[in-house]
């Protein structure tokens, strides 16, 4: 891999520990002003130094992130539906690659859609930014997404989607965490980080479902709703993080979110 491009994974994969913790904060470009993200930069700003990499659009990197932040961003630039339009798969590119560059990007991002009828043209939309990727040495974030079809995030499927990504040439790929998850990752040759999807009951479930992510081979997580529609978001990203750096055990990064949670709610008290 040419410097340019590994040294901005590097920013973004750990290299002490090959994983991340990514703070996906993109949802808006289909799904609107969802509940506990309705302010961007409120949401953003404290969870940012607590971060390997962000994922905005953007429209709410320009509008909501602070630019003396060193915290590599993984711009999404794939987009063109909502969640009221007739169909999720139907995306196109929506950010110019001299764009993401003026942006100074550490890596950039589009969903794909196998399966579905607009499986040829995501595919090719991941193409066409892993040739613009190779130009500049911007490495490239497949999202193996699945629309409202969640059903769809069983091992062979997820495993079917990231390899394609990994063959099309994206250099790391998110999806979603299955039963048998060692399976999606054995079948594919570059990083695999899991988003977290929707909230989970507990904050103990989501640092389960990383842990396991982590025991299986994934490089960590890009998580959004479990982490900033959590009451503590704070507590509650520095406790994924122990789970995906450190090898914590969902107990212990459980018995430190309780620990952050009541330091946070004395801070408040005091207020
Ligand atoms: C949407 C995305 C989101 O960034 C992704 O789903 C991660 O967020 P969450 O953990 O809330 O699922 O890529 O297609």
């Amino acid at each position: 891999m040419d410097w340019g491009m590994q040294n901005r994974l590097n920013r973004i994969i750990r290299p002490e520990t090959g994983r991340t913790v990514m703070l996906a904060v993109d949802h808006g470009y289909f799904l609107g002003a969802m509940s506990r993200i309705e302010n961007p930069a409120t949401t953003i700003e404290p969870l940012l130094p607590h971060c390997d990499a962000l994922m905005p659009t953007r429209g709410v990197l320009r509008t909501s992130v602070d630019p003396a932040t060193d915290t590599p961003i993984v711009l999404r630039v794939s987009g063109g539906n909502s969640i009221a339009g007739p169909n999720l798969a139907d995306e196109g590119i929506t950010v110019d690659f001299e764009d993401a560059i003026r942006l100074n990007v550490a890596a950039v991002a589009l969903s794909i859609y196998v399966g579905t009828n607009y499986e040829n043209q995501t595919l090719l939309n991941l193409s066409e930014l892993v040739n613009n990727g190779q130009t500049y040495g911007i490495p490239v974030l497949a999202v193996t997404a699945v629309g409202k079809e969640l059903e769809k995030r069983d091992a062979r499927y997820l495993k079917l989607c990231c390899r394609i990504a990994a063959e099309l040439g994206a250099a790391f790929v998110k999806t979603y965490y299955c039963d048998d998850f060692e399976q999606v990752v054995a079948g594919c040759p570059v990083p695999v980080v899991i988003a977290g999807g929707p909230k989970l009951k507990t904050e103990l479930d989501a640092m389960k479902m990383a842990h396991d992510a982590i025991s299986r081979g994934a490089a960590g997580v890009d998580m959004g709703r479990n982490i900033w529609q959590s009451d503590f978001p704070v507590p509650m990203i520095r406790a994924v993080r122990e789970v995906v750096h450190n090898n914590a055990t969902p107990e212990e990064a459980h018995e430190l979110f309780r620990q952050l949670k009541s330091e946070a709610r004395k801070e408040t008290a005091k207020i």
